[in-house]
């Protein structure tokens, strides 16, 4: 069955959450300046949770994912607290946390399916990873990755563990690279963008492989997207960012039924729904901001059809704004309040 998480993510009694994060702050230096790509996140995910990270490109997304993972480049500065499975990763030796993150968070990188290398065959890459962590001879290792890519729902797994990667077709290759974030059987499983690139038929395969995966293994999944249907499918909580900052947080049916952020509305007002014409669709007015050049106050005050003065001036907390929900607004919060 699975967990109903409390209103922190945790599943309460004894067992930790598999990932919990607080207020973590990633920085990247370039030439026109510091970006602050991830500013005071904090989040959890119980186990078997499905929980989706979504937001505009460039909201930093997949830096939250780096910074899970420990693969951000060395020049990013990084803050707050990353716990996987209760153990505070941040403060490990840099070889003892690549091992842990390794072996509990498996990461399906954004550009992954560019990421194979061409030159070896899908078999050996995810054998690789069983050699490198676990020792394992190659044959046995070749023998697992077998198990792996039948698990991830390859046809004809001891056929094509000997493939190439350009003989397999974009939702094989996507396959290919989940099972080798598997590889090591770890607690959670963070996919970053994994249907972008597929086409429709494609990406329903994979929703549904992921979904099986959280039913049959009782994996936790990070799923970060910016496709609203792909949260609806597979998702029990949600947060969503905006600039480098968590700005609403809640339960997947809940946040549809009755966004509280004036940016969450405008990402659901996007989305094509059923019985609705192409041209009901609304386009988020405005461009996402300049991470180098943040707008004061509140991020997205420039693009809100709601706000107020203060709006210029003030950013607004994350609080709470109902049972298990929260955001960063302050007319949300002056609702939540009366
Ligand atoms: N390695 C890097 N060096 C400098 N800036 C980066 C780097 N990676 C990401 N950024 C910047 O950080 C911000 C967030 O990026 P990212 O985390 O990739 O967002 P998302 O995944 O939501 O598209 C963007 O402004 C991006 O340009
Ligand atoms: S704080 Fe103000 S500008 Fe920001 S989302 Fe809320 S109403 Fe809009
Ligand atoms: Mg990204």
């Amino acid at each position: 069955m699975q967990a109903v998480p409390a209103a922190d993510g945790t599943t309460g009694g004894a067992a930790p959450p598999v990932l919990s994060v607080h207020g973590l702050g990633v920085e990247f230096a370039s030439a026109r300046g510091a970006v602050r790509a991830v500013d005071g996140l904090s989040m959890q995910v119980a186990r078997g949770e499905v929980f989706a990270i979504v937001g505009e490109s460039g909201s930093g997304k997949s830096s939250v994912a780096l910074a899970v993972t420990g693969l951000l480049p060395p020049s990013a500065r990084v803050e707050g607290e990353v716990r996987l499975l209760g153990r505070d990763v941040m403060r490990m030796p840099a070889a003892e946390r690549r091992r842990m993150a390794g072996e509990q968070a498996g990461l399906v990188c954004q550009d992954a399916l560019s990421s194979l290398n061409p030159c070896t065959t899908v078999g050996f890459q995810i054998a690789e990873t069983l050699m490198v962590h676990r020792g394992m001879a190659k044959r046995a290792a070749m023998q697992d990755a077998v198990r792996l890519l039948k698990l991830t729902g390859v046809p004809a797994p001891e056929e094509r563990v000997h493939d190439y990667p350009h003989q397999f077709s974009g939702g094989m290759r996507q396959r290919a690279l989940i099972a080798i974030a598997l590889a090591l059987d770890p607690a959670l499983l963070i996919a970053d963008e994994p249907t972008t690139a597929l086409d429709a038929t494609i990406k329903a395969q994979i929703l549904d492989l992921l979904l099986r995966l959280r039913r049959d293994l009782g994996m936790s999944i990070v799923i970060i997207t910016h496709d609203m249907g792909v949260v609806a499918k597979l998702a029990d909580r949600m947060l969503v960012m905006y600039a480098g900052r968590a700005i609403e947080v809640g339960r997947v049916e809940e946040i549809f039924a009755r966004p509280a952020h004036p940016y969450t509305r405008a990402l659901l007002d996007a989305v094509p729904r059923l019985g609705r014409g192409a041209k009901d669709l609304q386009p988020i007015p405005g461009a996402p901001p300049s991470m180098q050049a943040l707008p004061p106050g509140c991020a997205f005050h420039p693009r809100c059809p709601l706000a107020l003065p203060r709006c210029q001036a003030e950013a607004p907390a994350l609080v709470p704004t109902g049972a298990a929900r929260q955001a960063a607004c302050h007319l949300a919060i002056a609702g939540a309040a009366a």
